[in-house]
């Protein structure tokens, strides 16, 4: 199958599960039902922090030069939108400073994510997938900001963060299309993506819903 191809129906295998959600599942399942903007824009910082250390942890040991040029680019922006979030909580009377979020230590996901050893699996993992659920998340927390009556956060996410988000995705799945050729890599990538989705805090509620998550087809 051509790269194009594979990575078409990894789409819509991904779209189909997202189809799923209900329109703020993804902020339920993160916050296990504590949704308000402070509490969201808490964990969105550890999600910034353990995405920036990722791609640098990944950059010297993956080869190719334009993953490295992916890598490079979203460890930056997300510390970047670290540093966004962290100002909007001082705004909003929350001193990031008191608050530490990796003091409960990293993610299931950034666990899974720091064992793979292949660039088609990283990417297809990390800008492909994560940032999937990063754009799905982040509409719903969009959304979730203007009935709470806070537009400047939702700004903030609409107009910076999340295009960020997304040109992260976009690079990520031409990098898949262009690499993976073959069955073999196909499959690599297929398992990193279907493990990132049963795994993220984000579609939890989903993955407990369903069965076979991990095993289903990629057609
Ligand atoms: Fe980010
Ligand atoms: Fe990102």
């Amino acid at each position: 199958m051509h790269g194009k191809e594979f990575v078409a129906q990894l789409i819509e295998e991904m779209e189909r599960l997202f189809a799923r959600l209900g329109e703020t599942e993804t902020l339920e399942s993160e916050s296990e039902g504590q949704v308000d903007v402070v509490t969201l824009l808490r964990l969105a910082l550890k999600s910034e922090i353990e995405a920036s250390e990722l791609a640098g942890f990944w950059l010297p040991t993956t080869p190719e030069v334009d993953a490295k040029m992916t890598l490079a680019l979203q460890c930056g922006d997300e510390m970047k939108h670290y540093g966004l979030i962290s100002q909007r909580l001082a705004e909003l009377g929350a001193d990031p400073s008191d608050f530490d979020p990796l003091a409960e230590g990293h993610s299931p996901l950034y666990q899974y994510l720091r064992g793979l050893r292949t660039t088609v699996e990283r990417i297809a993992a990390g800008p492909f997938a994560s940032e999937a659920i990063a754009k799905v998340r982040n509409t719903q927390f969009v959304n979730f900001c203007h009935s709470a009556g806070d537009h400047e956060t939702a700004r903030l996410y609409a107009d910076t963060i999340q295009p960020e988000e997304v040109h992260h995705y976009h690079l990520g799945r031409e990098f898949l299309e262009k690499h993976c050729t073959t069955p073999e890599l196909q499959e690599l990538a297929a398992s990193a993506v279907r493990n990132t989705l049963a795994i993220a805090d984000e579609l939890r509620n989903l993955a407990a819903k369903t069965t076979g998550v991990h095993n289903s087809p990629v057609s």
